[in-house]
C-alpha cells in the first residue's frame, strides 16, 4: 500500500470516528423505569415505546427501558422523576398520592367502572386530560393512560363473603382509597413497594392482595396464594409521566415525533390490556396452584354495598365535584350498588 493510500484511510478513519461521535453526542437517552415484568401490559408498552421513538426519529432517540424495580421502587421513582435522575415513568394511578396528586385516586374507588368502555370516556376524555394538566404544577407532564386491568383479591383462604375478609392483613398500593376500600371489609391495609409482595405474601408478613391477574401471575404470587376471587371490584392503570424541563427541552421536531411514538404505543397498550390479563388468568388456572373462585350474584351484590360507602366517605378527599362528573360521563348509579 502507498502512502497516498494510507493517507486516505486514516482521513476516512478519522471522518467515520468524528461523525460516529457527533451522532452519539446529539443522541437524546430518555432512561424509562417501571416496576413491572416485561411480560405485562405496561412492561409490553414501554418496549413499543422504545422501538417506535427510535424509528420515528431515526435513532436520534434512544429509550432505556429498566422493568421490574430494577433501577427504583415505587416511591423512589416518583422521586428520582423529579430530579431528573430519570425521565419517564408509568405509576399506577394508584401512588400519585406522594406527589400532591391525590385526586388520581378517584380511579381506585371500588366498582366505579364496569367494563374498559366506561373508564375510557374518563381516560379517552376531558376529566383524564383535566386531571393530567394538575401534573405541571409539580414539574411534571402527563402524557397518556395506559390500561392494566380490573383488579382481583387473593388470599389463602377463599374470600366469597364480605365477611371472609375480617381480621385478614392484605398489602395495598400508596392510596388512601385503597386503604379505605380494604378497611370497609374489616381488613388491616398495609402499605408496600411492589416488589416486595411476592417476599411478604411467602413469609406471611401478610396474607394477601389485590392485583389485575397480569401482575398477579407474572410475579408469581399465584405460587404464594391458595386462592383468588374474581371480583374486578376496581381498575388499575397508569399515567406516562416526564420530568416537564426536560422534555420541554428537547427539540420541537424531535418532540413531535415522540408524541406519535407515545400516541400509537398507548393505542397499541389499550389494546392488549385485556388479552394479556386473560392470557395471565389461564396461566394461573393452569399452575393448578392458586383456586380461582368465581362470585356468585348474591356474593358479588354484597361486596358492592360493603364498599359503595367508600365513594362517600372519600368525597373530602378527592372532591365532590369530580366524583359527580365521573358518575355523569360513565352513566354510573351509586343507587344501584
Ligand atoms: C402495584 O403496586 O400493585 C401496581 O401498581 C404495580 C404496577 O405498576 O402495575
Amino acid at each position: 500500500m502507498n502512502a497516498w493510500r494510507i493517507g486516505i484511510g486514516v482521513v476516512t478513519m478519522a471522518w467515520v470516528a468524528m461523525c460516529g461521535t457527533a451522532q452519539a453526542a446529539d443522541q437524546i437517552h430518555i432512561k424509562f423505569s417501571h416496576v413491572v415484568a416485561i411480560d405485562t401490559p405496561k412492561g409490553k408498552a414501554a418496549e413499543k415505546f422504545r422501538e417506535l421513538a427510535a424509528s420515528y426519529t431515526n435513532d436520534r432517540v434512544k429509550v432505556e427501558v429498566y422493568p421490574n424495580s430494577q433501577l427504583f421502587k415505587d416511591k423512589e421513582e416518583l422521586e428520582a422523576l423529579q430530579m431528573g435522575t430519570v425521565q419517564m415513568l408509568a405509576p399506577s394511578l394508584a401512588k400519585f398520592g406522594p406527589l400532591g396528586a391525590k385526586e388520581f385516586e378517584v380511579f381506585d374507588l371500588p366498582f366505579l367502572f364496569d367494563n374498559y368502555e366506561q373508564l375510557h370516556k374518563v381516560t379517552y376524555g376531558p376529566i383524564g386530560q383535566a386531571l393530567l394538566a394538575k401534573l405541571s404544577a409539580k414539574g411534571i407532564l402527563g402524557l397518556a393512560y395506559w390500561d392494566n386491568g380490573f383488579k382481583q383479591m387473593s388470599a389463602n383462604k377463599p374470600l366469597k363473603d364480605p365477611a371472609d375478609f375480617k381480621g385478614l392483613k392484605m398489602r395495598i398500593q400508596s392510596s388512601k382509597v385503597l386503604d379505605a376500600q380494604m378497611r370497609a371489609l374489616g381488613v388491616n391495609p398495609q402499605v408496600m413497594a411492589f416488589s416486595e409482595v411476592y417476599q411478604a405474601l411467602q413469609t406471611g408478613v401478610v396474607d394477601g392482595t389485590e392485583n389485575p391477574v397480569s401482575n398477579f401471575y407474572t410475579q408469581k404470587m399465584h405460587e404464594v396464594q391458595k386462592f383468588m376471587t374474581l371480583s374486578d371490584h376496581g381498575y388499575l392503570g397508569y399515567a406516562v409521566i416526564v420530568n416537564k424541563a426536560f422534555w420541554e427541552g428537547i427539540p420541537a421536531d424531535v418532540r413531535a415525533q415522540l408524541d406519535r411514538a407515545m400516541a400509537d404505543s398507548t393505542v397499541y397498550a389499550n389494546q392488549i390490556a385485556k388479552q394479556e390479563n386473560d392470557k395471565a388468568l389461564e396461566a394461573v388456572r393452569q399452575s393448578g396452584k392458586t383456586q380461582v373462585q368465581v362470585l356468585t350474584n348474591e356474593q358479588r351484590a354484597a361486596w358492592k354495598k360493603a364498599l359503595v360507602k367508600v365513594h362517600q366517605e372519600m368525597s373530602g378527599r378527592i372532591g365532590a365535584e369530580l366524583i359527580q362528573s365521573i358518575y355523569q360521563a360513565t352513566g354510573f348509579d351509586p343507587g344501584t350498588l
